[in-house]
């Protein structure tokens, strides 16, 4: 049983489902729309056209087709979509023909039914990687840096975060070489644990990955990378980890590119659709002010409180303009709405607090 659905400006058939799983006969999540929707925007900030775009494990071709109608007009040179399952092929080729496209006559889009390490070893390389698995993206992580290009973007999705965020410490170490700690800041510690692992497998290659938009969600984390090439490039990658907060080690730099994420941000204001998603562009806003901070990890008010037995907590933004005053960058964070993240110490804070 199908259905017919509309997401971003694409239709869409996609099979009728009871509950999410790894065994839906063709995955689609309509949750990680916002995911795709990010994707778009991105892709549409930087200034990059002629783009070779790789989708290796593209389900439904949800996001392969929304590129393909979304994205500015010279940014796609080819397009190369793959899934493994036969079923999820054939979904791929009916919701080109729901959207009119005809792939069969467009020399842009390319099909392809392989395991998703073939079909990227097999490739001549991509400008734009996008690895959006059912749980940990490790299994791809190898080819698609192996074939990512100079200047090049590795979009990685995680959705174990169980493990990354310290429920199961042991898989973390197994999965992904660090120590996680499942505390108010959890989800900043296993992102960053995350864009360290991806940094280990890509420096073994000369690569630099550099962080230019990262954020955690609900269930699941998402970075987007640029690759730089040079041994001096990655050896200043491998200076900025170290542990933090008593985990890790933890990539200990930047999480944005401030200047991508205001032009992300303004696309997205001026954008007739995304302009309606209150979701989407609360998160971008925020994460616009949390970029133009250094401050690794954030405070959480009201664990803070509790612990020094602060019985009134004082409105957020009247605490982060009492920090500002006292000469600390401050703001909000997308990771928690009772975090603030902050230059300034605990102690300080605390007094603040009071
Ligand atoms: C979470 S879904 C992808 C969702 C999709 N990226 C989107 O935005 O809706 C994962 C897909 O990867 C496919 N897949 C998993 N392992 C694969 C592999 N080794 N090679 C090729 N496809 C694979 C599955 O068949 C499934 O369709």
């Amino acid at each position: 049983m199908h259905e017919i659905i509309q997401e971003g400006l694409i239709k869409l058939k996609i099979p009728k489902y009871q509950k999410i799983s790894k065994e839906m006969e063709v995955f689609y999540n309509p949750v990680m729309s916002l995911n795709r929707d990010i994707s778009i925007l991105l892709l549409n900030s930087i200034n990059k056209n002629n783009l070779q775009i790789a989708d290796p494990l593209a389900a439904t071709g949800v996001r392969s087709i929304r590129f393909l109608r979304e994205l500015g007009k010279n940014k796609i040179k080819k397009i190369h979509i793959n899934d493994y399952n036969e079923d999820a092929i054939k979904l791929i080729k009916e919701n080109f023909a729901l959207n009119k496209i005809n792939y069969k006559n467009d020399n842009k889009i390319i099909i392809k039914k392989d395991d998703a390490n073939l079909f990227l070893l097999n490739s001549a390389g991509f400008d734009y990687i996008d690895i959006d698995p059912f749980g940990s993206p490790n299994f791809l992580l190898n080819s698609a840096i192996v074939r990512l290009a100079r200047n090049g973007i590795l979009a990685v999705t995680a959705t174990d975060t169980s493990s990354l965020c310290g429920t199961f410490p042991k898989a973390c170490l197994r999965k992904y070489w660090a120590m996680p700690k499942k505390d108010a800041v959890m989800h900043e510690t296993g992102l960053r644990i995350l864009i360290r692992k991806i940094q280990l497998v890509a420096a073994q290659y000369d690569k630099a990955l550099t962080p230019i938009f990262s954020y955690s969600k609900e269930h699941y984390m998402r970075i987007f990378l640029r690759n730089d090439k040079g041994k001096n490039k990655v050896d200043n990658i491998l200076k900025q980890h170290g542990d933090f907060n008593n985990a890790g080690p933890v990539w200990l730099g930047r999480l944005w590119d401030k200047s991508l994420v205001n032009k992300i941000f303004y696309n997205a204001i001026n954008n007739r659709i995304f302009k309606q998603n209150k979701d989407l562009i609360n998160l971008l806003k925020i994460i616009k002010e949390e970029s133009k901070m250094n401050a690794v990890g954030f405070f959480d008010l009201h664990d803070i409180c509790e612990r020094n037995r602060i019985r009134h907590l004082q409105k957020k933004e009247a605490i982060i303009n009492k920090i500002k005053k006292l000469g600390y960058e401050a703001g909000e964070t997308h990771f928690k709405g009772e975090g603030v993240r902050s230059s300034i110490s605990l102690k300080k804070l605390i007094n603040v607090l009071k």
